[in-house]
């Protein structure tokens, strides 16, 4: 079956879905992205991606392509289309087609969207989950505004290569103060000796990631001890477990960090409870 994309206003098969070469998204990355998890069909914290899309758009002075209930159908109609039971549906909105100038074309053009969706191997992932995964750490170099999901990802991708290199899945990048600040596609968590789930507060330095404040409410409902603070290398190095959270992974243990173990190198007894428990604190629609 050929996979089907959304382009400004059409539903085309891949080979056939394209942009053009003056799109602001090529030439600049001047554009954002939500990917949201797609579980029996049905979109999970749809609510919550939408309001984060829009706060990244006015970050950067894109205006919304379309009211929220249209995009909301575009997104179910391309996983319909792509018959996605288990997986996930991206959506791209950039500031649109102009001549290459840097400023912001003026006129302001319209924005292109294009939706796309995958389905995920459900039973990899759990596999994954049940293995846990390795991380390296490597030093943050990006710009400040991270909290915006802004396509410009090219940090990201050399970090994840250098994780892929060393036969890890992820990398979590540090800040100058030594703390880890984020995955390059993921938030990153912590379980202290003494059983308190530790992650960096959304503040500054990272991604409000949709799991990550979904995850948060679960731990609370869940009785788990919880510190949102920055934590050190050092700190992970020695933690009892770890874990990263994403639309794509929810809660992946991780089990190796800079090729040492964590606690005793097995996914922890916390991220194996709250990644069964999360679907309880989602939305779906
Ligand atoms: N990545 N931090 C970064 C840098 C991310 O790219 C992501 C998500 C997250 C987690 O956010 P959320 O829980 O809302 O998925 C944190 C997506 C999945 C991606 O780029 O594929």
């Amino acid at each position: 079956m050929s996979r089907i994309a959304y382009v400004n206003g059409r539903y085309l098969p891949h080979r056939a879905a394209s942009v053009h070469i003056e799109d602001r998204g090529y030439q600049f990355a001047d554009g954002v992205y939500e990917v949201c998890e797609v579980r029996g069909g049905r979109l999970v914290d749809e609510r919550r991606h939408m309001a984060r899309l829009q706060r990244s758009l006015t970050e950067l002075r894109i205006p919304l392509p379309m009211p929220l209930p249209a995009l909301s159908v575009v997104l179910h109609e391309t996983v319909r289309r792509n018959r996605v039971g288990n997986g996930l549906v991206y959506l791209q909105v950039t500031r649109g087609v102009a001549r290459r100038d840097f400023a912001f074309p003026s006129p302001e053009g319209s924005p292109s969207v294009v939706v796309t969706a995958r389905r995920l191997d459900f039973a990899s992932n759990e596999k994954r989950a049940s293995d846990g995964m390795s991380v390296i750490t490597v030093p943050d170099n990006r710009w400040e505004r991270v909290d915006i999901k802004s396509v410009s990802l090219l940090p990201n991708v050399l970090a994840k290569q250098a994780a892929y290199d060393k036969g890890a899945r992820e990398a979590w990048f540090v800040d100058h103060d030594g703390q880890v600040t984020e995955g390059a596609s993921s938030n990153a968590w912590i379980v202290t000796a003494d059983g308190k789930v530790v992650t960096r507060p959304a503040e500054r330095g990272i991604l409000r990631g949709i799991t990550r404040t979904v995850l948060l409410d679960a731990i609370k409902a869940e009785g788990l001890k919880l510190e949102e603070r920055p934590f050190t290398v050092a700190e992970a190095y020695a933690a009892k477990e770890a874990f990263v959270t994403s639309a794509s992974q929810i809660v992946m243990p991780v089990v190796r960090i800079d090729g040492r173990p964590v606690g005793e190198g097995r996914p922890g007894r916390i991220a194996a409870a709250l990644r069964t428990a999360f679907h309880r604190y989602a939305e779906f629609s």
